[in-house]
């Protein structure tokens, strides 16, 4: 695992871009494999600045989202759909039919699960995925628990997440109870792992992840499987290791 410790939430989503930037420079037809939450924001703030000041182009990039909210349809102003597309895909020169994000309305679940994990093998794994950490460790929305072998599947969501999550819905009792996820098998297909954590709540996570220990207890310690993982954390997310 390689870790890189910067500044602030600024210099990671820099760091971050360059990343995804260097990888579509040496294939300009990768996969990319996309988080949504507060920590990729910057992220895809630069991702968007690339385009419009560095010649960067999606034009034959291909992305998978990690999850989607059950229940919830992709113009639903709170779906993972509906915040790729504001926050990132509506910016820059991608093939909207080229974006792919779990149906949260599909029917019954376990067959849209079983289409999304067939999506990743077909057109991925990704060559690059981006990854928040939750503070409990989550991935995706992997929550403690949640076997390695697991693959694309649908999840009772912890009330740990649904009270985190709940700052993007006007009440939290509108935060959806299930989502669809990639399992931690899924996500380990990828090529090369970035997890990203800045500021001070996901410090005693950055440190917990650090010790290594892999456990069920604590889902991003299957990470240390994978021989590709790079962790760029600011100096408040890693105030708590020694
Ligand atoms: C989002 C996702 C989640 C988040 C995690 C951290 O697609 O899969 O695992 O990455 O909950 O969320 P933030 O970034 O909001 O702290």
């Amino acid at each position: 695992m390689k870790l890189i410790c910067v500044e602030n939430y600024e210099e990671m989503s820099s760091k971050a871009a360059q990343l995804v930037e260097q990888q579509i420079q040496r294939n300009d037809h990768s996969v990319l494999g996309l988080a949504t939450g507060s920590t990729p924001l910057g992220l895809y703030e630069k991702l968007i600045q690339g385009v419009n000041e560095r010649n960067i182009s999606y034009k034959h990039i291909r992305t998978v989202n990690l999850d989607e909210y059950r229940g919830l349809s992709g113009d639903h102003p709170n779906s993972y759909r509906y915040f790729m597309n504001e926050k990132l895909f509506q910016h820059i020169d991608i093939m909207f039919e080229n974006t792919y994000v779990p149906n949260g309305k599909a029917v019954p679940v376990e067959a849209e699960c079983q289409r999304y994990e067939e999506l990743i093998d077909k057109i991925g794994p990704p060559d690059l995925q981006i990854l928040g950490m939750g503070m409990n460790g989550h991935i995706g929305f992997n929550e403690p628990g949640t076997p390695e072998t697991s693959v694309t599947h649908c999840v009772q969501l912890e009330a740990s997440t649904r009270n985190s999550n709940a700052r993007f819905f006007s009440d939290r009792d509108e935060v959806p109870t299930h989502a669809i996820t990639m399992g931690i098998q899924s996500i380990l297909k990828s090529e090369q792992i970035v997890v990203l954590a800045s500021g001070k709540n996901k410090a005693q996570a950055v440190k917990r992840f650090l010790e290594g220990r892999i456990s069920t207890d604590f889902p991003a310690s299957f990470l240390w499987e994978h021989n590709h993982v790079t962790l760029i954390v600011d100096k408040d997310a890693y105030s708590l290791v020694t």
